[in-house]
């Protein structure tokens, strides 16, 4: 029998590092896509029972969902999970972050994503497969400090649902994954720290479990962990200025 194939983003760290590892303990065959190629080549010769195609590429560039995209079909292979995970976020007010690094972010965590589902959705289509996009608990309130960052995560959150949706029937299935503050590289990056938010994380290990189980169920959306389910449910409930306080509390520096 064929082994099934998964596209991961942002495979070489953190939550996708950790789904990486539980998509090849299930048998499948990998397409690692991310900036840092050494790793990724890491990966793949600790799998040596495993076909790894690594493609190098940096998804914050205009047109890199269609080179990844042309890449696999010129390599012959098709997928059967996309899993849209890379992202990152950026703390500080609106107008001190560089516009330009604000543009990358929404350019990776929303363009790259919108347009490797869409690219990918006949393949997916065919092997009646399914898409894990990774968003946050930051999709369900606005974030001061951290706006476009929560914004990016909101449009994941409302293009998954909608797509979830679209798709019943079809034999695809789209998860969206809402992870809250988790042990990675995430609070480095985006030079987060010493924050509040990010005093209390999850295991990148548990957090990728959850989502992992929620896609294999064909779930519509997983908050991981009770206290960030908590959360959400509050924010539904509460006014959203009332959610932008609280954000502003635990984002603030101090
Ligand atoms: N950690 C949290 O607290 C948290 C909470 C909620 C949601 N999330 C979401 O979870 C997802 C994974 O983040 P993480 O927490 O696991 O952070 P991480 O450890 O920093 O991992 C981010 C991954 O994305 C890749 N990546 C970053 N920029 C890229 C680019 N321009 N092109 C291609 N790949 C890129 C990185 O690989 P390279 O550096 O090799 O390119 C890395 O593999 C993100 O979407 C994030 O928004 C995280």
């Amino acid at each position: 029998m064929t082994k099934k194939t998964a596209l991961i983003t942002g495979a070489t760290s953190g939550i996708g590092y950790q789904l990486t590892e539980l998509l090849a303990a299930n048998g499948y065959d990998l397409i690692l896509v991310a900036r840092n190629e050494e790793k990724m080549l890491e990966i793949k010769a600790a799998l040596p029972d495993h076909s790894v195609m690594v493609i190098k590429k940096d998804l914050s560039e205009q047109s890199a969902a269609k080179d990844v995209f042309q890449s696999v079909e010129s390599a012959g292979l098709s997928i059967d999970v996309l899993i849209n995970n890379a992202g990152f976020g950026l703390i500080g007010t609106f107008d001190t972050v560089p516009i330009e690094q604000q543009t990358q972010m929404i350019q990776l965590n929303v363009l790259a994503l919108t347009e490797l589902t869409a690219y990918f959705m006949p393949q997916l289509k065919r092997n009646k497969g399914r898409i894990l996009n990774v968003a946050s608990t930051a999709a369900f309130q606005p974030g001061p400090f951290m706006a476009v960052y929560f914004a990016t995560k909101a449009f994941v959150l409302s293009l998954s649902e909608a797509l979830a949706e679209e798709l019943k029937g079809s034999g695809v299935t789209v998860t969206t994954l809402c992870p809250g503050p988790t042990s990675t590289n995430f609070g480095v990056v985006a030079h987060a720290e010493d924050i509040k938010m990010f005093s209390k994380t999850m295991d990148a290990n548990r957090v990728a479990k959850i989502g992992y189980q929620a896609m294999m169920k064909g779930k519509s959306v997983v908050i991981s962990g009770a206290l960030n389910h908590a959360g959400a449910i509050a924010a539904k409930l509460l006014p959203r200025s009332w959610g932008a306080k609280a954000v502003r509390f635990v984002t603030k520096k101090s």
